[in-house]
C-alpha cells in the first residue's frame, strides 16, 4: 500500500543507485507547474555536489534510464537539471484502481496501534462555555481523528479545568449566599443529598458575580483561595457541593460538544490528578528537582542556554493549594501510568506556551515522561471579531459557544432560504441540513487557517455556498450523491473498471484523488488539519471543473467515457467525505 509519489520515489530512486547515487535523491513531489509536467524530482542537484558532476549530466543519465520505464509518458529535464515527469494514461489508471480498491486510499499506518494522548478542548466547569474554547476543540478533534486514521490508538482527553480557584469562588459564594445548605456544615462528613441544589442556569449567572467579588476585594479573595484549598484537601462538604457543579457542567459540556460533533474518549480533568500529587511531590523534593523557595515549594526549570525568562513551576503556594502546573505534570504521571503513551498532544492556545514548557521541562528533568515519549504544544491561535479582537458578544459580553452555534444556524437557514434548498423536504430533515451547513462553516472557517494563526469571524462570509466555505464543500459532495442517485435510477453503477479513461479533466482529477495519502500523512505528522481543509478545497474545485466538462448522464457520453467517469465520481465522493470525515464535518445526504 503507497501513495503513488512513494511508488515514483522508488523507481527514480533506483536510476540513481545505479549510478552509484543515494537511492533518497530519486524523492519525486507533485508539480508545481501541473501545466508542465504531473511529477518532478529535484534530485540531481544534490547528486551534483556529491558526483562532482553538472547537475544536467546526472539528469540526463537518469532521464536515458527512466524512458526505458513503461511506466512514464514523458521524461524531461528543465532548467539546470530538474527532472519532469509525466505517467501514462495506463499507469495512472492502474494507480488509480488500486487506491479505489484500498480500504484506508493508500494512507500508511504509521501509527502501529501505538497509545496517543490528544488534550483538547479544556473547558472549565461552572463556567459558561465560552468561544474561547472553540478553536482547540475543533482542532484537536481533527487531529485526533488524523491520528486515528493512521493506525495511533489516539485517545481525545477534555482535561477539564474543574480544580482552581474559580472553583472556590463558586463554593465560597454559594456559602454566603446559603449558609444554612448541609454541604457547609463542617461537622458532617457523609450523608449529602444526591440531587444536585443548583442548574447549569444557576452556575453560569452565579460564576461571574463570585469572581467579580472576589476580584474585587481581597478578604473576599482569601476566602475564595481558602475554599479552593479546603476542596483540594477534598474537605467532604465542599467536594460534595463540588461534585454537583461538575456534574451539571459536564452534562451541558456534552450536549454543546456533541453539537459540534467533537466527542472525548476520556473525560478527566484537573481534579482526577489530585490523588498522584502528594507522592509526586514528596519524590521531586528527594531526587531534589523540587525545593523549598519563601514557603512554595517549585521547581526550577530555567537553563543556562535560555535568551528569555523562564520562572520556576509552581508545585504548592504558600497557602497549600496546587497550582495549574502542578496538576498537569500529575496529569503526566497518570497518563504515563496509565497508557505509556507515544506521543501526548496539547491542542492548547498558544499564549499558553510558557506554561507548557516550564510543564514539559519539569516532566523531563525528573524523568515522569522519558524521552521516547513526544511533548508537543500545538498552539492554536485565536478567533477575533471584526475588530480584530477576540470574538465578543455585541455587547461586548463573552460570547458563548451554544449561541455562537445559534447565530450559525440562523445564518444557515437565510442561506437556505436564498438558494431554494430543501423547501419540500420534512421539517426534521430540513433541521438537520441546516444544522450541518452551519457546523460546515464553524469548522471549516477554522480548519482553513494555519492553526497557530489567528483569524476574524465573519459569519456571512463563511455561510456563503461559494468560495473556500464549508458549505461549498458539502454542497459539491452532495451534488455527487445526487449523480450517482440519478446513475443508479438509470441502471448505471460504478463498475469496477479494468481501465479508466483518462482525458484531460479526468486526469487532473486523477492526480489529486492519488495525492490523498500524502496529504493524511503531512497532516498527522504535524499537526496541521488546515492542509487537509486546503485538500479538500481543491479536491471540490477539481471535481467541479471536471463535471462541467466530462457530461456523464447525457447521451453525448461513450460508453467507456460514462463508465470511468462514474467510478472517478465516486471515488472523489469517497476521498471527499473521509477528508471532511478526518476534518470532523459530517455530510448531508442531500440538499
Ligand atoms: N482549562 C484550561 C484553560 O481554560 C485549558 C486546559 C488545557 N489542557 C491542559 N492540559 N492544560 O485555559
Amino acid at each position: 500500500m503507497t501513495a503513488l509519489t512513494s511508488q515514483l520515489s522508488a523507481h527514480i530512486g533506483a536510476a540513481f543507485k545505479k549510478h552509484n547515487l543515494p537511492e533518497e535523491l530519486g524523492a519525486v513531489r507533485v508539480s508545481d507547474r501541473p501545466d508542465l509536467a504531473q511529477f518532478q524530482c529535484n534530485g540531481a542537484m544534490a547528486a551534483a555536489k556529491i558526483a562532482g558532476k553538472a547537475p544536467r549530466a546526472i539528469a540526463e543519465d537518469i532521464v536515458a534510464d527512466l524512458q526505458q520505464d513503461p511506466i512514464f509518458a514523458e521524461v524531461s529535464i528543465a532548467g539546470p537539471g530538474f527532472i519532469n515527469i509525466k505517467l501514462t494514461e495506463q499507469a495512472l489508471s492502474d494507480h488509480i484502481i488500486t487506491l479505489n480498491a484500498d480500504e484506508n486510499l493508500l494512507v500508511d499506518n504509521i501509527g502501529l496501534s501505538k497509545n496517543v494522548i490528544v488534550d483538547y478542548g479544556g473547558p472549565n466547569t461552572a463556567k459558561p462555555m465560552p468561544v474561547g474554547h472553540l478553536r482547540a476543540s475543533i482542532i484537536g478533534e481533527s487531529i485526533k481523528r488524523v491520528l486515528k486514521f493512521v493506525g495511533y490508538d489516539a485517545k481525545g482527553d477534555i482535561h477539564l479545568g474543574d480544580w482552581g480557584t474559580h472553583m472556590g469562588m463558586v463554593l465560597s459564594e454559594f456559602e454566603i449566599r446559603h449558609p444554612e445548605w448541609p454541604y457547609f456544615d463542617k461537622s458532617k462528613t457523609d450523608g449529602f443529598p444526591s440531587e444536585p441544589p443548583i442548574t447549569i442556569q444557576d452556575l453560569e449567572t452565579l460564576y461571574p458575580e463570585a469572581s467579580k467579588a472576589s476580584k474585587s476585594d481581597e478578604a473576599r479573595m482569601e476566602i475564595s483561595r481558602q475554599v479552593t484549598a479546603e476542596l483540594q484537601k477534598k474537605q467532604p462538604g465542599y467536594y460534595a457541593l463540588w461534585k454537583h457543579c461538575f456534574n451539571v457542567s459536564v452534562e451541558a459540556m456534552k450536549k454543546n460538544f456533541a453539537a459540534l460533533d467533537v466527542y472525548f474518549e476520556l473525560w478527566l480533568g484537573e481534579s482526577d490528578a489530585q490523588d498522584y500529587i502528594p507522592e509526586m511531590v514528596e519524590a521531586l523534593q528527594k531526587q531534589g528537582h523540587a525545593i523549598e523557595d519563601d514557603g512554595a515549594i517549585v521547581i526550577p526549570v530555567k537553563q543556562e542556554t535560555d535568551k528569555k525568562e523562564y520562572p520556576p513551576l509552581i508545585l504548592y503556594k504558600r497557602d497549600g493549594s496546587v497550582m495549574y502546573g502542578t496538576t498537569d505534570l500529575a496529569t503526566l504521571v497518570q497518563r504515563m501510568q496509565d497508557f505509556n503513551p507515544e506521543k501526548i498532544i496539547y491542542v492548547v492556545d498558544q499564549r499558553q506556551n510558557l506554561h507548557f514548557e516550564q510543564v514539559f521541562r519539569a516532566a523531563r528533568l525528573s524523568n515522569i515522561v522519558p524521552e521516547g515519549t513526544e511533548l508537543t504544544h500545538a498552539g492554536n491561535g485565536t478567533m477575533n471579531g471584526q475588530d480584530g479582537k477576540p470574538f465578543k458578544t455585541r455587547a461586548g459580553g463573552v460570547m458563548k459557544l451554544e449561541d455562537l452555534i445559534q447565530m450559525g444556524v440562523e445564518k444557515a437557514t437565510q442561506r437556505l432560504d436564498e438558494a431554494n434548498i430543501g423547501q419540500d423536504y420534512s421539517a426534521e430533515e430540513r433541521a438537520d441540513i441546516i444544522h450541518k451547513v452551519a457546523i460546515a462553516a464553524i469548522k471549516f472557517a477554522d480548519l482553513q487557517n494555519n492553526r497557530s494563526a489567528d483569524y476574524i469571524f465573519d459569519l456571512d462570509r463563511l455561510t456563503s455556498f461559494e468560495g473556500k466555505t464549508g458549505p461549498y464543500l458539502l454542497y459539491q459532495a452532495v451534488r455527487i450523491k445526487s449523480l450517482l442517485r440519478k446513475a443508479a435510477d438509470r441502471g448505471l453503477k460504478p463498475e469496477s473498471l479494468n481501465k479508466v479513461e483518462l482525458g484531460e479533466h479526468e486526469t487532473a482529477l486523477a492526480l489529486i484523488l492519488a495525492d490523498f495519502p500524502n496529504v493524511v500523512d503531512l497532516t498527522a505528522r504535524n499537526y496541521t488539519p488546515h492542509v487537509l481543509a486546503d485538500y479538500a478545497y481543491k479536491l471540490a474545485q477539481s471535481f467541479s471543473s471536471f463535471y462541467s466538462h466530462c457530461p456523464i448522464l447525457s447521451d453525448a457520453a461513450q460508453q467507456g467515457a460514462q463508465q470511468s467517469r462514474l467510478f472517478l465520481s465516486a471515488l472523489t465522493l469517497r476521498s471527499l467525505e473521509k477528508t471532511l470525515d478526518l476534518l470532523g464535518i459530517p455530510t448531508p445526504e442531500r440538499m
